[in-house]
């Protein structure tokens, strides 16, 4: 049975050539329909890859991981509103003051989606106490989380491990976006990984998929087994 495409899957396109990316663009579209631009892929091709992304029909997810200082997040955030994306994020641990500047950049558009990068996944206990941080890992993405809600911004980016208690503490509205996802039939036991099924029963509402799709023998073949997962856990 042919799938619809699925609103929940997000692509990441770490890649560094316009070509590949655009080549995994129109392969994919056909299941997925918000691609992610990092800082890879942007810092090598700049805005044009996604004036190019969104003539193919397609979203984009902007993730530019902004943290500096309120004026200059602002300034980034009305740049990301003249390029008309759907998402983009900024670090909660920039402070209520940055998230608010970044949503008065927004005005009173409904979009890009501002998501607060809490404590990046890549993060132990010892390399948050190397940075002076003296809470657990839970404690200070808790606190993160407390803080991305009260300034207002639209979500947070959260590991699988994490959605479950986010879910229960956050608005219902508040938009949780999991990257570490890997599909079932190549899950192994890596710890903070989860299948796309588990993730979205957990009560994750965006999936951000990068190697497992793109470095795939044939991506179209894993964005299908993907989305079917996806579908199997409503
Ligand atoms: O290839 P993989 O599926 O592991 O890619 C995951 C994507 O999610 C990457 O683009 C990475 O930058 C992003 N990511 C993130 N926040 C994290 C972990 C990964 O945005 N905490």
């Amino acid at each position: 049975m042919k799938l619809p495409p699925n609103e929940q899957l997000i692509i990441a396109l770490d890649v560094d050539k316009e070509s590949v990316a655009l080549e995994l663009v129109d392969e994919l579209k056909e299941y997925c329909v918000t691609f992610k631009i990092g800082a890879q892929l942007f810092t090598k091709c700049g805005p044009k890859i996604v004036e190019k992304i969104h003539h193919k029909g397609c979203q984009v997810f902007l993730d530019m991981k902004y943290h500096d200082i309120p004026n200059t997040v602002a300034g980034a955030i009305r740049a990301a509103v003249d390029m008309d994306v759907f998402m983009c994020t900024i670090h909660v641990s920039g402070g209520t003051k940055m998230m608010q500047a970044a949503l008065e950049a927004r005005g009173d558009r409904l979009t890009p989606k501002l998501i607060g990068v809490t404590v990046l996944t890549s993060m132990d206990q010892p390399m948050l106490e190397e940075v002076g941080v003296m809470k657990t890992l839970e404690m200070q993405s808790n606190l993160l989380v407390n803080l991305a809600q009260k300034a207002g911004i639209d979500g947070v980016v959260a590991s699988p491990q994490e959605v479950f208690r986010i879910r229960q503490t956050v608005d219902k509205n508040f938009i949780i976006v999991t990257p570490g996802i890997r599909p079932e039939i190549v899950a192994d036991d890596q710890k903070r990984v989860a299948t796309p099924k588990e993730a979205i029963r957990l009560g994750a509402n965006f999936l951000v998929v990068g190697r497992p799709v793109i470095c795939a023998p044939s991506p179209i073949k894993a964005a299908e087994q993907i989305t079917r997962e996806m579908w199997e856990a409503k």
